[in-house]
């Protein structure tokens, strides 16, 4: 039996129009625009504005990009799975709601919360799907609405996040394209470092919980940052070393962006240069789950068939995890 593997064939996205510069946020806390550049680098992040308007707002728009660029029609969509940590409700999923939205009606799928590695948990799930034959045209979409669990009093964490969406489609292959390897990872024990207190089942919303602010993004953010360095860069060399890849054979690393430092750090102990790392957190911050199909979405008409990509996450849980991908079709 010919080997199937699970090639991404499309990319849809969308960004909010509101952009949240550096300087307005100096203005709402106390910070600047020079901070911000030196020890994050992001300029700009976007936010979804409007009464009403969640996560599904964004995600719709992304699926329906992609669906109409692949000349996918929705009913053909067998799954779609939904990476997001701003659901738009406690349930139904919000790959529900989008399913519904985008008149999808002949699949299944569901939410998966991986913190920031959502969508590379929710990529490498998806194409299990596809690789054992049952399913042939899938969605995976990434989506987040930070600006929802955001408290825009403290600088510490306000200065980071972004809200924005990206889809792909995948689909299967017999020539060798798509997700060859993975290593996914999860420590609980982090979640001490980066969590939101309510909203769940320990702590139902109550004035309470309203009134100690737990219903935002709790981060210390050096130790975050230690792990996201550490552990990034491990698993992403560990990968390329079961593949044989050497540096000079890679065309991308696609990693979370979540701080330039941490990019930078990772792609220096992997020895790629910066030309082969895809970077635009300092237009979007941190999409949390949308960060990956982001930045496909931007290079997707450099991107060539045969290229050596490798994805790199690490997000609240602790999760993190790399993928080998051979990517399917010229940009
Ligand atoms: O995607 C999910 C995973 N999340 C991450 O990967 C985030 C990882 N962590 C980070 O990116 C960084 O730790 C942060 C960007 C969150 C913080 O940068 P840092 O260099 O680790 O700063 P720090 O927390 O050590 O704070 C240094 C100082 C503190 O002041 P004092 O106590 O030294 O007086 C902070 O209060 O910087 C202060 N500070 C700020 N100052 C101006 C914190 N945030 C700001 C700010 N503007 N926005």
């Amino acid at each position: 039996m010919e080997k199937r593997t699970a090639a991404i064939t499309g990319i849809g996205a969308y960004v909010p129009d509101y952009i949240l510069t550096n300087d307005e946020l100096s203005q709402m806390v106390d910070t600047s625009d020079e901070w911000i550049m030196t020890r994050i680098g992001i300029k700009e992040r976007r936010i979804l504005k409007g009464d009403g308007l969640g996560t599904s707002y964004m995600a719709e728009r992304a699926v329906k990009s992609l669906l109409e660029k692949t000349n996918t029609s929705p009913d053909e969509v067998d799954m779609l799975i939904c990476g997001t940590v701003t659901p738009d409700m406690q349930f139904p999923a919000t790959a529900n709601i989008v399913s519904d939205l985008c008149g999808i009606k002949n699949a299944f799928g569901y939410d998966l919360n991986a913190g920031c590695s959502s969508f590379l948990y929710a990529m490498i799930s998806a194409s299990k799907y596809i690789e054992s034959g049952t399913h042939k045209k899938v969605v995976v979409v990434g989506a987040d609405k930070m600006s929802s669990i955001i408290d825009y009093t403290d600088r510490s964490t306000c200065a980071i996040f972004g809200d924005g969406a990206g889809a792909v489609l995948l689909e299967p292959s017999t020539e060798g394209y798509g997700l060859i390897d993975s290593t996914m990872r999860v420590d609980g024990s982090g979640r001490k470092h980066l969590h939101q207190v309510a909203g769940g089942s320990c702590y139902p919303a109550s004035h309470e919980t309203v009134d100690k602010r737990q219903h935002f993004v709790y981060q210390e953010g050096q130790p975050v940052f230690k792990a996201a360095v550490t552990h990034m860069a491990e698993v992403s060399s560990e990968i390329m070393q079961r593949n044989q890849i050497a540096p000079e054979d890679l065309a991308w690393l696609v990693p979370h962006q979540a701080n330039m430092r941490i990019i930078e750090a990772t792609a220096n102990r992997m020895n790629i240069g910066k030309e082969k790392v895809m970077i635009n957190i300092q237009k979007y911050g941190n999409t949390t789950s949308a960060t990956l199909p982001l930045c496909l979405w931007e290079w997707e008409q450099q991107l060539r068939r045969g290229d050596n990509i490798i994805f790199a996450t690490f997000g609240a849980g602790f999760t993190w995890g790399a993928a080998y991908m051979k990517w399917a079709y010229n940009g």
